[in-house]
């Protein structure tokens, strides 16, 4: 593979550009029930049989509860300004209500101060996905007592971290939680009903507002905000029908979220189309989740090509794919941004999750990972040509630091900058690792001479 890169447009990224690394608790942490955890629907999901790819779970998963300070001294060696990580609510408020894990909100408490001490600044998701089993129990997201207990544990989280976290997301990717968990139902809690999915989706908004609110009103210091996962929906031919079943699916995907988020209303074609399925929306929810946001989290991964049979497909198509099949198309990122920027009046904008798995090998100490470097170099560039162009982007995290649970997929795919030995849990940092920590340096050096011009 050539590892030759394109040159990055540096001066394109302001010198208080935040750069960062991703994980997300239930891909990494293990210790599915060590001191009083609670189960979440994910350790629940892994039970039912075929749910995941190579029937695997995340009891021990990359062991990073008892790895703490060693994965700290890794984000450390990476040389990144920002970690973002989440917390998980079963961890710390077992069944989701009542009583805080004194144990697990300790954990999270080093996890933070271990960063600060390393010079890092901590970047905190409340929801990616794990939640607690016993809230699943009496109805889980579609259930509108979940928002409140969500805020509650907002709340909480707020009071004991949000003097030291840089910033806190409420949920990441609603339309995964919705869609995959609850329409198609190939994620927890493997739910299959539209309807259902679409007051999921509601729901999550819905909290995530009332969340803003809250913490706000407790004087939280963190910046507040929401990650969405967003592509640009492209249709596969010039056909009427394509061109109908793309903007379609724009509208379920992403317009969906940003409308009400950023607008204070649903897309009406898309609410239009769902006839019976539509939400439920109470007196004053429209105004709640149009609570303005600090910032916007966006992750991107690829583009997606809509026809209006469902034929289009990647692999057939002859350009190159990440090893989940996902096509590699970083100009995609640009025309996203650029996107949201006329389409929106927009907070400052993270891309909060970027990356790719591919079929590493480890050989000798080492894994040559020269797809990922290409991949992450020339979606790094897109970024930069969407500020270029005046879309106000104010950090890039890649996903992930370590190898780890892929969902749905298993042990098997692998986004790592860092390897995992799922035998042993040794770490080996990949060729990608080493390359990303000599572009920080280099992001660094023009910061000085910034800094330098400046005085
Ligand atoms: C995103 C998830 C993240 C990871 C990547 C590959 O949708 O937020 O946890 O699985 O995909």
């Amino acid at each position: 593979m050539n590892a030759s890169l394109p040159l990055h447009p540096r001066s394109h990224f302001p010198p208080d550009f935040v750069w960062g690394v991703a994980t997300s608790a239930f891909q990494i942490e293990g210790a599915a029930t060590w001191q009083g955890k609670g189960e979440s629907i994910w350790d629940r999901f892994c039970r039912q049989p075929g749910a995941i790819a190579d029937g695997s779970h995340g009891d021990v998963a990359c062991d990073h509860l008892n790895r703490l300070d060693s994965d700290l001294d890794l984000i450390e060696r990476l040389g990144v300004d920002a970690y973002r990580f989440s917390i998980s609510w079963p961890r710390v408020q077992p069944d989701g209500r009542g009583a805080f894990n004194p144990q697990g909100m300790a954990f999270y408490e080093r996890l933070v101060d271990g960063l600060l001490q390393r010079g890092i600044r901590p970047y905190l998701t409340l929801n990616h996905w794990d939640l607690p089993q016993s809230l699943q129990d009496s109805g889980g997201w579609a259930h509108r007592d979940t928002c409140y207990r969500f805020v509650q544990y907002a709340r909480h989280m707020a009071q004991a971290l949000g003097d030291r976290v840089a910033a806190i997301t409420t949920h990441n990717e609603p339309w995964v939680m919705a869609v995959l968990g609850h329409e198609s139902g190939v994620f927890a809690p493997g739910v299959r009903n539209r309807g259902t999915a679409m007051q999921v989706a509601h729901h999550l908004l819905v909290s995530h507002g009332l969340a803003l609110q809250e913490l706000r009103a407790d004087g939280c210091k963190s910046r507040l905000g929401i990650v969405l996962n967003l592509s640009p929906i492209v249709p596969a031919t010039a056909s009427e029908a394509d061109a109908a079943a793309a903007r379609l699916e724009d509208g379920r995907s992403v317009r969906w979220y940003l409308d009400p988020l950023l607008r204070g209303e649903y897309p009406e074609d898309v609410w239009h189309h769902l006839g019976t399925d539509a939400p439920c929306v109470e007196h004053g929810d429209m105004e709640l989740i149009a609570t303005p946001m600090d910032f916007l989290g966006v992750n991107y991964y690829t583009r997606s090509v809509v026809s209006a049979n469902g034929s289009w497909n990647a692999k057939e198509h002859g350009g190159p794919l990440t090893d989940m099949g996902w096509e590699i198309v970083p100009q995609g990122l640009t025309q996203l941004l650029r996107r949201l920027q006329r389409d929106w009046s927009l907070p400052p904008l993270y891309v909060m999750e970027n990356g790719a798995a591919f079929r590493d090998s480890l050989q000798d100490g080492r894994v040559h990972d020269g797809d990922r470097v290409e991949y992450l170099s020339s979606h790094i560039d897109a970024v930069g040509r969407a500020i270029a162009q005046g879309v106000p982007v104010a950090g890039y995290m890649v996903w992930s630091l370590l190898d780890n649970f892929e969902w749905a997929s298993g042990y098997a795919k692998r986004f790592g900058l860092v390897h995992v030995d799922y035998d042993s849990l040794a770490r080996t940092p990949k060729d990608s690792f080493h390359w990303y920590r000599g572009f920080l340096d280099g992001q660094k050096a023009q910061r000085k001479l910034h800094v330098g011009a400046m005085a």
